[in-house]
């Protein structure tokens, strides 16, 4: 039962009075023919003028919704959570809980919630009509009945819980989203209980506001994608693509090797920038450490570095030396990967917060993979060092001692200021035929 389409639509229930409207949101998905999941939220003026009292709510959901939940404020740490289930003899369960992450909300008896009149499973719809007496104030003590106040829902298909349990285990939801009230301006009835009087979807249009639904499979495929793309290109293709400057030093390594490598690297980083701004926007948390330095990292290699390679490139087309940006351009490099890396392990501890499935051994294998490579790039920049050395001093003539062109100069061969190639290496290559 995978859902196809969905829509969210949102009407406002008309009670016997016209004075008498509550907020709806409608979670639908065209491809039933049963009604939508809807949440109505109804509070009454008395409760709105005085910031404390009792708050009605009514939770509808078809057949082949598990279970399904809406709850106070934008997140669902945020405030109380009311999960409706199906409990046995067409009955419902309420189950009121509290978040303390992004983990099993947990059952919390100091929630006054209640299910009222009208409960249970009729024509195959799970009804809950919820009346809570002290659900005016959010987690944060932020009044929960004021102007503009957010609401988050979540729900899961699958067969029937058939739980009176209000404990029961439920896993991880399906989709999940948030939306907006103004609870001033469409302020409720002045009935003790609306319950009595029939709900009926109206034409009339609520305003609610900044609607979003997630689905958490296609979260979940984003969030591997993200970290999959990321780390491949900050941990494996950035510095080895740096490397190749050392283990293949020729003319033209920089313009046909390192260039093209490091923008296939550019773009596959930037690519999983996307996906991760993509899933911030879904646990709607852009300004965390992580994606902050992610956008620094990200920027830096995607506009500063191409820029100060491709001017060093020029400046040594022209005069065969280093310059600032060749300089500017190996250390920015070295310290952008760096900081990848390192926001690669912040990610990971910023994802076990708020997913606990997440296998422990991957951010050990990330570790493990990261301090490899730290070893590997400072061997073979080592490595050729010594191999440089080692010629160098094998061929010393007089001649080369008199050279007292600078070291950047001993490299006319290599586009890259790195390596400086020992001078029979320089004449053979320009021996070679493809050399004017
Ligand atoms: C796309 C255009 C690029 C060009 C034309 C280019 C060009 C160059 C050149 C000419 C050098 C030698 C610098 C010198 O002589 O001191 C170099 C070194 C280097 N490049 Fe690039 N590069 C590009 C992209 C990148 C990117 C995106 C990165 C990302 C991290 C990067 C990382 C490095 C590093 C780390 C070194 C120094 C290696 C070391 O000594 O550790 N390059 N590049
Ligand atoms: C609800 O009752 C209050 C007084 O108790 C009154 O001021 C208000 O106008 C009533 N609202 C509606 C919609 O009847
Ligand atoms: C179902 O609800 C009815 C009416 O509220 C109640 O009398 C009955 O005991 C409930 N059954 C179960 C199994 O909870
Ligand atoms: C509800 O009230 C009880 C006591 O009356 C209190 O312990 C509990 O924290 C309150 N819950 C909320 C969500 O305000
Ligand atoms: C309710 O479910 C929880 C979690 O599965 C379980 O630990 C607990 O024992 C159950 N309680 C009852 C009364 O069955
Ligand atoms: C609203 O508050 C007034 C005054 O506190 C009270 O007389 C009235 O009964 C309340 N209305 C409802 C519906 O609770």
């Amino acid at each position: 039962m995978k859902p196809s389409s969905f829509l969210i639509t949102v009407a406002s229930t008309l009670g016997l009075a016209r004075s008498c409207s509550s907020s709806v949101i409608s979670h639908s998905q065209r491809s039933y023919d049963y009604e939508d999941v809807s949440y109505s939220i109804d509070v009454p003026q008395n409760t709105s003028s005085t910031g404390s009292g009792p708050i009605y709510l009514q939770l509808r959901a078809p057949p082949g919704v598990k279970w399904f939940a809406l709850g106070q404020g934008s997140q669902m740490t945020d405030g109380n959570l009311f999960i409706i289930y199906s409990a046995p003899d067409n009955n419902v369960t309420l189950s009121p809980r509290r978040a303390t992450g992004h983990i099993q909300p947990q059952y919390d008896p100091s929630i006054q919630a209640y299910l009222e009149e009208g409960s249970g499973i009729h024509d195959g719809i799970m009804t809950a009509n919820i009346r809570c007496d002290n659900c005016t104030t959010l987690a944060d003590g932020k009044s929960a009945v004021q102007k503009s106040t957010s609401w988050s829902w979540a729900l899961t298909y699958g067969p029937p819980l058939l739980s009176s349990n209000v404990s029961e285990t439920l896993y991880q939801h399906d989709w999940h989203g948030s939306f907006t009230l103004d609870l001033t301006k469409n302020a409720g009835s002045n009935f003790s209980n609306p319950y009595y009087v029939p709900l009926r979807v109206s034409s009339h249009l609520s305003p609610y506001s900044n609607p979003q639904q997630v689905s958490d499979t296609l979260l979940h495929k984003k969030r591997i994608a993200h970290g999959v793309m990321t780390s491949v290109a900050f941990v494996l293709l950035f510095p080895n693509f740096a490397l190749l400057l050392y283990i293949v030093p020729s003319r033209r390594t920089v313009a046909w090797i390192h260039a093209p490598l490091q923008a296939f690297a550019v773009l596959l980083a930037l690519a999983g920038f996307g996906v991760g701004v993509s899933v911030s926007k879904d646990l709607q948390e852009l300004g965390g450490y992580h994606p902050v330095i992610g956008y620094v990292a990200v920027g830096g290699v995607v506009i500063i570095q191409p820029i100060l390679g491709i001017m060093q490139h020029l400046h040594f087309r022209k005069t065969g030396t280093s310059s600032l940006y060749g300089v500017s351009h190996r250390y920015l490099g070295r310290f952008l990967a760096a900081l990848g890396i390192i926001n690669g392990g912040i990610g990971f501890h910023y994802a076990t917060t708020k997913n606990p499935d997440i296998p422990p051994a991957s951010p050990i294998a990330y570790g493990i993979i990261c301090g490899a490579m730290f070893i590997i790039y400072v061997g073979v920049i080592a490595w050729r060092r010594r191999k440089n050395n080692r010629q160098a001093a094998s061929i010393a003539t007089p001649k080369i001692v008199e050279n007292k062109q600078p070291l950047a100069r001993m490299d006319n061969c290599s586009d890259s200021t790195l390596v400086p190639v020992p001078s029979d290496a320089v004449n053979a290559s320009r021996r070679k035929s493809w050399e004017p």
